[in-house]
């Protein structure tokens, strides 16, 4: 089958992210971070997330074109705002005469996600349809993805050789695991989502990133909580056992995730610690918090596959790239003989652009592309 290069954008969250794809094939998937900006508000600020998307996605998109296509860097001349910068400017936003191949189809993440931030990513994908390319002799298409059915198809990604090779035998469970989501989903087929269970307040990785802070350990939390417990050792958490939380909806009977009583626990916890307290058991500290987090994924899983006996698990989201988390996941595969799919690299697993682009490609597939341009708007709450 034709398979037509993709650029897609992402400006979901914190992340401003371009990248080119063919098929399932990665050419290039480029990703600026703003956590420096966020760091000292300890989360996301969305006035500001949006001004780095507004100031690096001309950069983003033209250094993905880059290292996809083959364009040379240092071949233009002249100011880089002037030439790139502005989106009011007549003149085309790629010089593609320096292209040695041309995108065909533009996509990009229409929601869930920051309001202000995912408008942005929409207006640049809007005006490269219109006027970005200048070889383009009529409009490109545009396929609009939904971001957290770009975290399941992450797991579908592959290298320029199209390694590895593994496809999804349907029915499968779909776990995203992220900043901003915590969802078990149940695909039929390409494209047919159930969703079984969701967070009912915060997301695991909000969690995490809001129990790093009740310990002042910076922002995000995921991976200082990670690498703060794997310092622990057995004897040390059984010594700390007075740490206990209480698991989440442990009598629920239902797929649905909860994380904010178990911080508002955390939170009781900490309160009752002096200074030197916090510091000397911080590591036992975020050990348990994470095992806590972390028991309840695993818990909603397993009752998942029990019940909808799937033939793959695809798990995403940021939290994923816990290696911890992983292990876990591993295992309860292994017990249910199940094919455990996850992102083939890191720079997969959080926010991305290459995890749209691969989502896109199977939407092509269905001739699902965007009608009406005008129509085309934000989806700051969009579920699957
Ligand atoms: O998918 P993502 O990049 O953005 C959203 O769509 O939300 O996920 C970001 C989340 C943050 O909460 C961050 O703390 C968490 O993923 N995270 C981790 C790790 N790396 C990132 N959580 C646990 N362990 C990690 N290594
Ligand atoms: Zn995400």
């Amino acid at each position: 089958m034709n398979e037509p290069l993709i650029l897609s954008i992402d400006t979901s969250c914190d992340e401003t992210s371009a990248a080119l794809s063919a098929g399932r094939r990665v050419l290039s998937n480029v990703i600026s971070s703003q956590i420096s900006i966020h760091q000292k508000y300890g989360g996301v600020f969305p006035a500001l997330a949006k001004r780095a998307h507004e100031e690096k996605i001309d950069c983003v998109v033209r250094e993905a074109l880059k290292r996809g296509c083959g364009w040379e860097v240092g071949n233009e001349s002249g100011n880089e705002d002037e030439k790139w910068g502005k989106s009011s400017s007549s003149s085309p936003l790629i010089p593609d005469s320096q292209l040695t191949s041309h995108p065909q189809i533009i996509a990009v993440t229409y929601g869930p996600g920051l309001a202000i931030a995912l408008e942005v990513g929409i207006k640049k994908a809007k005006e490269l349809v219109q006027r970005g390319l200048k070889s383009a002799t009529t409009r490109l298409p545009l396929i609009a993805v939904n971001h957290l059915e770009g975290h399941l198809y992450s797991c579908l990604a592959q290298n320029k050789n199209g390694k590895p090779e593994r496809e999804i035998t349907f029915p499968a469970i779909g776990l995203i695991v992220s900043g901003g989501h915590t969802e078990l989903v149940l695909m039929k087929n390409h494209g047919e989502y159930q969703v079984l269970g969701a967070t009912l307040d915060d997301a695991c990785g909000e969690a995490l990133d809001k129990a790093a802070k009740i310990l002042h350990l910076g922002y995000p939390g995921g991976p200082i909580i990670e690498r703060l417990a794997e310092n622990v050792n057995r004897k040390q958490q059984t010594a700390n056992c007075q740490y206990f939380l209480t698991p989440p909806l442990k009598e629920k009977n239902n797929l649905n995730f909860s994380y904010s009583g178990l911080k508002t626990q955390f939170l009781y916890l900490t309160q009752k610690m002096t200074e030197e307290e916090l510091g000397k058991n911080l590591t036992v500290l975020a050990k348990t918090f994470q095992e806590a987090a972390f028991e309840q994924v695993l818990r909603k899983t397993s009752q998942a596959i029990e019940v909808y006996q799937p033939k793959t698990l695809l798990c995403g989201g940021g939290v994923i790239a816990n290696h911890y988390l992983r292990q876990l996941l591993r295992k309860l595969a292994k017990q249910n003989h199940l094919p455990i799919f996850f992102p083939a690299n890191k720079k997969l697993i959080t926010d991305n652009a290459a995890m749209i682009g691969i989502a896109a490609w199977y939407k092509y597939q269905r001739n699902e592309f965007v009608e009406d341009l005008d129509l085309l708007d934000r989806k700051p709450r969009l579920s699957l």
